[in-house]
This record gives C-alpha cells, sequence and structure tokens, in this order.
C-alpha cells in the first residue's frame, strides 16, 4: 500500500513510518520540519532499509497541497501526525493552533475529496475526555470542554472528520493517544524535542544527561495513593504499530462505522513518581527532583479501557514502564555521541 505520513519526520510520525515500512508498505512523508530534522530520513533508512520517499511543504498551504494530491492520487491511505502540539503555547497563541492544525486537515480532506482517497488516520488525544469521571475511561465516555486551544484542536478536528465523513466516500479513524513515551530500541530515532521539554519523560532523561538541573514534580497532593497525578504512558512503538494496523484495517475494508474512535494506552496508570522510580531502577542513575506546586491545567488522572481497540483492532500494546523508561534513556544518551 502506499500510504502518506504527514509529520514523518516527528516523534510518533519517524517510528510509524518505519513500522510501515517493516510490514512492506510503501510511504510518502510530507513534513515542513517546522519541528523535526531532516536527518531523520536516514535514521529511517537505517533502521528499515528504505529511505521514504519526502516533500517539504507546510500542509496549510492549499495550493502546494491540491498540488500534492493531483500528482499522488495514487495513495491509499492517509495517516495525519502533522501538527502543534505544545499545551502552553497554545494558551499563549492559540490563532497559531487553530491555523496550522485545523487548516492542514480541512486541505488534506480536501484533497481527498477531489482525489477520491478514501482512508484517513488522525492522531487524537486522551486529552479529550478531560478529567473522566469513570475510570479506566472508554471510547464511549462523553467528550469534555477543552482546557486548551491545543486540546480543542483535537475535538474539532475531530468533528471535522466525522461531518465530512457522512457526505462523503472518505472513511476516518480518529487514534486517541495517552502518553507517548520512550524511543526505538536501536536509539537511532526518538523524541527531539525544540527548546525546554514541556513533558515529563524528556525532562527527566535531559536532566540526568546535565541539560537540565532539576526536574520539578508538579504537585504531591492529589488524591492519589502518592499524591502525584497518575497517566497511561506507552511506548512509542506500540503506538506506531497500532496505526499499521489502523490503516491496514481501512484498506482492507474492515470498519465497522465509517467513523471509528479507539484508544492507544495500556490500560496501566503509575504516577510522576512511579515513572521516576522505573527510571532510576532500569538506568541506575539518579534524578534530581523537586515537588512543586500543581501546573495549571493539568488533570488527577488518566488511564484507558483497551478493551475496544484489543478486540476489534486485535493490537495490544507490549511493552511495559521500565521498558519506555529504559529506551528514552538509550535514546538520551545516543542523542549525546551526535
Ligand atoms: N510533569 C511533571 N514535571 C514536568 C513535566 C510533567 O511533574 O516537568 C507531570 C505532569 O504534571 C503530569 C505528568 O508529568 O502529571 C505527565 O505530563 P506530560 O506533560 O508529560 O503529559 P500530559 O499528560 O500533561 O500531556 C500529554 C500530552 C498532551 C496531551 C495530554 C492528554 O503532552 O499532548 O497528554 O492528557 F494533550
Amino acid at each position: 500500500m502506499k500510504i502518506l505520513v504527514t509529520g514523518g519526520t516527528g516523534y510518533i510520525g519517524s517510528h510509524t513510518t518505519v513500522e510501515l515500512q517493516n510490514s512492506g508498505h510503501e510511504v510518502i512523508i510530507v513534513d515542513n520540519l517546522s519541528n523535526s530534522n531532516i536527518n531523520v530520513l536516514d535514521s529511517i533508512e537505517k533502521i528499515s532499509g528504505i529511505k521514504p520517499e519526502f516533500e517539504q511543504f507546510d500542509l496549510i498551504d492549499t495550493e502546494k497541497t491540491t498540488d500534492f494530491f493531483k500528482r499522488n492520487n495514487d495513495i491509499q491511505g492517509i495517516i495525519h501526525f502533522a501538527a502543534f502540539k505544545a499545551v502552553g503555547e497554545s494558551v499563549d497563541n492559540p490563532l497559531m493552533y487553530y491555523r496550522n492544525n485545523l487548516f492542514s486537515l480541512v486541505n488534506i480532506l480536501q484533497g481527498m475529496k477531489d482525489n477520491n482517497i478514501e482512508n484517513f488516520v488522525f492522531s487524537s488525544s486522551c486529552t479529550v475526555y478531560g478529567q473522566p469521571e469513570e475510570l479506566p475511561v472508554t471510547e464511549n465516555a462523553p467528550i469534555q470542554k477543552a482546557a486548551s486551544p491545543y486540546g480543542n484542536t483535537k475535538q474539532i478536528s475531530e468533528e471535522i472528520i466525522f461531518d465530512t465523513v457522512k457526505v462523503s466516500g472518505i472513511k476516518g479513524m480518529a487514534l486517541r493517544y495517552f502518553n507517548p513515551i520512550g524511543a526505538h530500541k536501536s536509539a537511532i530515532i526518538g523524541e527531539l524535542p525544540l527548546g525546554i521539554p514541556n513533558n515529563l519523560m524528556p525532562f527527566i532523561t535531559q536532566t540526568v544527561i546535565g541539560i537540565r538541573e532539576q526536574l520539578r514534580v508538579f504537585g504531591d497532593d492529589y488524591s492519589t495513593p502518592d499524591g502525584t497525578a497518575i497517566r497511561d504512558y506507552i511506548h512509542v512503538v506500540d503506538i506506531a504499530k497500532a496505526h499499521v494496523i489502523a490503516v491496514e484495517r481501512m484498506v482492507n475494508k474492515k470498519m465497522k462505522k465509517d467513523f471509528e474512535m479507539f484508544n492507544l494506552g495500556t490500560g496501566n496508570g503509575y504516577s510522576v513518581l512511579e515513572v521516576i522510580k522505573s527510571f532510576e531502577k532500569v538506568t541506575g542513575e539518579k534524578l534530581n527532583y523537586k515537588i512543586v506546586d500543581r501546573r495549571a491545567g493539568d488533570i488527577t488522572q488518566v488511564w484507558a479501557d483497551t478493551k475496544f481497540a484489543n478486540d476489534e483492532l486485535g493490537w495490544k500494546a507490549e511493552k511495559d514502564i521500565d521498558e519506555m523508561t529504559l529506551s528514552a534513556w538509550n535514546w538520551e544518551l545516543a542523542l549525546k555521541e551526535i
């Protein structure tokens, strides 16, 4: 199959490209390289033996996107990762987020409609659930008002896809990621945060390697067993593999509805302190951290009900928390050598 991967040089996109190529699919990447590096293409080739086709342009550029789809109307499926993803930045600059994340989506769907491309997989997020009332959270849990413009772009995007699917031959699938961490076992690709990381895992590895001085643990007064917030961390390679299954399900016409949603999590919740403990155990390193106040906008706890994804996709996350934290560390060590 020929699959378009937007944002394919990014964190989840690069891991997914590797898994798609390992499964025999042909990948074409479109990326504007706004938050990634062109060298990732060579890294993908090192792992999978194939350098994916690549075009650099911005998907918010309607003319370029239209032209791209005209030239590539033999694409069978699209996995759309390309988006801005920093929660805090989106609060400071909402229009930048709405423009980038929504215009690009509309352009792609238009390109699909005009060229009869049917299958669209969307990078969504568990952020759409807010703080769920019931845990583990299922795909049927009510969508809550987004806590940030970033989260809102994920909600609105799902609605745009849903509305489009209703009146076109396009089929959509939203994959709602919990907290992807870790890196490919080769340590050749991984997360490359620009500037100071917002997310927990890269902040931990950068602190231990000496780039940052100290991790701030945001709050130990949550109503959780150790007082720190709980998330469902999932290995990025498990996420990547789910995308291969998802796009194959679509192209092979196995969908039960024209728009499907799946949680991509492990079903296990870990607190911030438990992640730190895992990291220190598997690496033998000591992390310098201190407890500070809660971070605005953070929820107390969330983890996925994975039954629907397990049963319907035949997919299950395989890697445990220790494998996640160790692979993140090995990637940080490899980055030091570059
Ligand atoms: N944390 C710290 N210190 C840090 C960074 C994070 O204590 O320096 C804590 C957070 O407070 C939170 C946990 O670590 O309890 C995880 O935080 P992340 O920033 O890594 O992840 P979030 O759960 O806040 O956000 C992630 C994605 C978002 C997505 C959201 C959905 O980054 O894109 O999950 O819940 F919207």
